[in-house]
């Protein structure tokens, strides 16, 4: 396993499927993994709110016997009171892992080069992988297999969008994202996604039109139309998203009993209505829930016994 966990695009086809695997395991069985990384610790930098995120590592390293410390936006200031470098070569001498949610992607990279531990993606800009992680395990403890599911993202083409990209590419699933013009996927993902997916039966649509990319899907997905830090263009996307809202009328076009998909915090009434969250065909509380065995196996495949 590498040292870091930033981008799912780091990951081998191995420890792609082994991450999956232990989660299973960990899932099924929470008790045997007690005292695996015992006495460890984790910090868990947030730049931004959270709810899942926090409480899922944060519990996750207690069920594994460690501890985790918050470090709120106030409390270190980063990248204004010092350097995510200064920062990385502080906490190596204390802790035995960390965990960054930030702006620019770049940050993780300074961190993850300057400490000699691991360092783990809570949410970037750019990427969300814990998340796309826990959204494939879900689809797989649902569906059985990955291989050829094929998933609609519909909305932004942002940082969820983005890992979820490159997790359907490792798994060999399809993928048809939806976004209006100007706000597609960045193309260095796509490329990344493509070349992961050359051996897999990875296949990707990208299109301007929701309808066409529902076609046939297993899984719906969407998120925010502005994700955090874009919270003064929330009422400019509110139009130009509209149209893009996952309601039962675009449920209904996609394979019966579709599943529909959200990585919360939801906006109802926006991106999503009530009555498809709420459907009993909606997973979001499964992703929710399988954040948490998902990170536990990340951390215990960087930060326990090697
Ligand atoms: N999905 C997710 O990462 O949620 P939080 O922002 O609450 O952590
Ligand atoms: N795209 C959203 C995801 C939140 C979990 C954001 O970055 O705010």
């Amino acid at each position: 396993m590498m040292k870091d966990f930033l981008s799912i695009h780091d990951l081998s086809l191995y420890e792609f499927h082994e991450i999956l695997d232990l989660s299973k395991e960990i899932k099924k069985n929470p008790h045997h993994f007690r005292q695996s990384l015992k006495n460890k610790v984790l910090a868990m930098i947030f730049q931004k709110p959270s709810l899942r995120t926090r409480v899922s590592f944060e519990v996750g390293m207690l069920e594994l016997g460690g501890e985790a410390i918050y470090l709120a936006p106030s409390d270190i200031q980063a990248g204004t009171r010092e350097t995510f470098y200064d920062i990385g070569k502080n906490l190596e001498r204390w802790v035995d892992g960390i965990m960054l949610r930030t702006f620019a992607h770049e940050n993780l990279i300074e961190l993850a080069e300057a400490a000699s531990i691991p360092v783990i993606n809570g949410l970037s800009d750019l990427l969300h992988p814990c998340q796309a992680m826990a959204d494939v395990f879900t689809l797989k403890e649902k569906k059985g297999n990955l291989a050829g599911l094929k998933l609609a993202y519909i909305g932004d083409g942002n940082n969820v969008c983005h890992s979820l990209l490159l997790a359907g590419a490792k798994a060999g699933m399809t993928i048809a994202v939806a976004t209006p013009p100007g706000y597609e996927p960045k193309e260095e993902i796509v490329h990344q996604a493509l070349e992961d997916g050359r051996e897999t039966g990875f296949k990707l649509f990208l299109t301007s039109n929701p309808e066409e990319a529902v076609v046939g899907a297993d899984a719906v997905y969407t998120d925010v139309w502005a994700s955090m830090g874009q919270e003064n263009e929330r009422e400019i996307r509110k139009k130009i998203f509209a149209p893009y809202q996952v309601n039962r009328q675009l449920m209904a076009k996609a394979a019966k009993d579709a599943f529909f998909m959200h990585c919360l915090p939801a906006h109802r009434g926006e991106e999503v209505t009530d009555e498809v969250i709420d459907s009993p065909q909606s997973l979001v509380y499964d992703q929710a829930e399988n954040r948490l065995h998902v990170q536990k196996a990340i951390m215990l495949l960087l930060m326990g016994k090697k």
